[in-house]
């Protein structure tokens, strides 16, 4: 959009990396746009010689959930006293990151404090993030719309001007409404998830397809087709503790939200419901080959915070079951969980070689494209038991596999010889 972004980061690797022009993360679309952008952007550690003069200072860093569910400032509040320390202009702090309701008016305070005598001031706004990941690019610069939060006529100018080239809707509304809308959106779909989950559950024992039932409730407008999707639970950076965020704070002020709190109880059981399925055909894992297919939360990104796959790992190893994963982003990061106890193959196919089970945790394009023949002609005992609902029913019938989705009628066959 033309204006000249310093990208501070404490992280040296990530910066170094940033600098020789590679990206830290797998985005879709980013590498290309930071090499677009190159002329205008720049990227260090030197955190005093950005603030010092910048006109705006988006505040991104983690909020992540502290034992008891709450977010944890202790970032957000370490970068406000380094900008304090390092500003030598007024300036506007953009609070990018996902925080409590009442934090713009707590770190607003702090740089009143902060800045007490120094003739400065910074003056602080809301404007949440949106983005998801796996479309982060996409999503940044066609937002459904741009929220900030302020009551301040000249922050709200200097922010105009910042997104004056993006053609998104922008709704300004004071901070606190802000930073309650994007907590209350998250947790809105997240809820949204749970339930059609809960549906596909009673589909299970109701002999009710999910994929159908979605497709009825999805083509009524006031309904909406998009986060009906029945599977394995949400996962991520965001989704969980942003629920859990909203659930302690509710709490905190004696109202609490009794529909967030069922989201966070159904993805917790959610998330463990292909292995509930396994012991249909296992009465244990134990000396078992298990196929993973899929590591990453969703596609389109090799981030593992919340995976469900993290969780299902676990319980595998535990109960002595070998475990043999595939992810074509993922494995790297997973590594840092599992270095050694997990066997990474390269190709689907290899990791589906003489398996007595196959978990798919996510729904990566190359999953979706696979021929169910492949699972029959691979796999030891071919028993394959689908997250994220991959494949239509239609296709499993005379496959030579047992196929189990989430809320849709098993395929069994192998007819009863498993
Ligand atoms: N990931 C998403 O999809 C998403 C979407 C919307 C909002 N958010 C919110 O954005 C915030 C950041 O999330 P994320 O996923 O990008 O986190 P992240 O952990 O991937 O990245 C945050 C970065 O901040 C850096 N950092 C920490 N302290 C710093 C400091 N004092 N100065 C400079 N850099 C510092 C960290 O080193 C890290 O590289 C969170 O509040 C999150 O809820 C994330």
């Amino acid at each position: 959009m033309g204006h000249a972004v310093v990208g501070v980061d404490i992280d040296e690797s990530k910066v170094a990396s940033l600098n020789r022009s590679e990206c830290p993360i797998f985005e879709p679309g980013l590498v290309e746009l930071l090499d677009e952008n190159r002329s205008r952007l720049t990227f260090t550690t030197d955190f005093e010689r950005a603030y010092r003069a910048a006109q705006v200072i988006f505040i991104s860093v983690p909020t992540p959930e502290k034992a008891d569910g709450s977010a944890n400032l202790k970032y957000v509040l370490t970068a406000v006293g380094q900008i304090a320390r390092s500003i030598t202009s007024a300036c506007v702090i953009a609070v990018k990151s996902t925080v409590p309701i009442g934090t713009g008016d707590r770190i607003q305070h702090q740089f009143d404090g902060l800045l007490d005598g120094t003739g400065l001031r910074a003056e602080v706004v809301s404007n949440p993030e949106f983005l998801s990941q796996g479309s982060a690019v996409e999503d940044m610069l066609h937002a459904s719309r741009i929220v900030i939060g302020t009551e301040s006529e000249h922050a709200r100018d200097v922010m105009a001007c910042v997104y004056e080239g993006f053609s998104s809707p922008v709704l300004f509304m004071n901070r606190r409404s802000a930073e309650l809308v994007k907590y209350a959106s998250n947790d809105f779909l997240a809820l949204k998830i749970a339930y059609v989950n809960e549906i596909a559950n009673l589909c299970d024992m109701l002999g009710a397809d999910v994929d159908e039932v979605s497709r009825g409730m999805g083509a009524d407008p006031r309904i909406g087709d998009r986060f009906l999707r029945a599977g394995i639970g949400y996962g991520g950076s965001c989704f969980p503790k942003d629920t859990k965020a909203l659930h302690w704070l509710s709490n905190f002020h004696d109202r609490e939200i009794k529909t967030v709190k069922a989201a966070i109880e159904v993805n917790a059981k959610q998330k463990l419901m292909l292995l509930k399925k396994a012991q249909r055909y296992y009465a244990d894992f134990e000396g078992l080959t298990v196929a993973v297919l899929g590591l990453a939360f969703k596609p389109g990104t090799d981030d593992l915070r919340e995976a469900p796959s993290i969780e299902n790992v676990a319980v595998l190893l535990d109960a002595g079951a070998t475990v043999r994963a595939w992810d074509p982003c993922a494995v790297e990061n997973f590594k840092r969980h599992y270095p050694s106890e997990v066997t990474y193959c390269e190709t689907i196919e290899d990791a589906l070689k003489d398996a007595d089970m196959c978990l798919i945790m996510t729904e990566w394009p190359e999953v979706v494209q696979l021929a169910p023949s492949v699972f029959a002609e691979t796999m030891r005992h071919p028993i394959v038991l689908d997250g994220r609902n991959c494949y239509p029913l239609d296709g499993m019938a005379g496959s030579g596999i047992v196929y189990e989705s989430i809320g849709r009628r098993a395929v069994n066959d192998l007819g009863g010889g498993v």
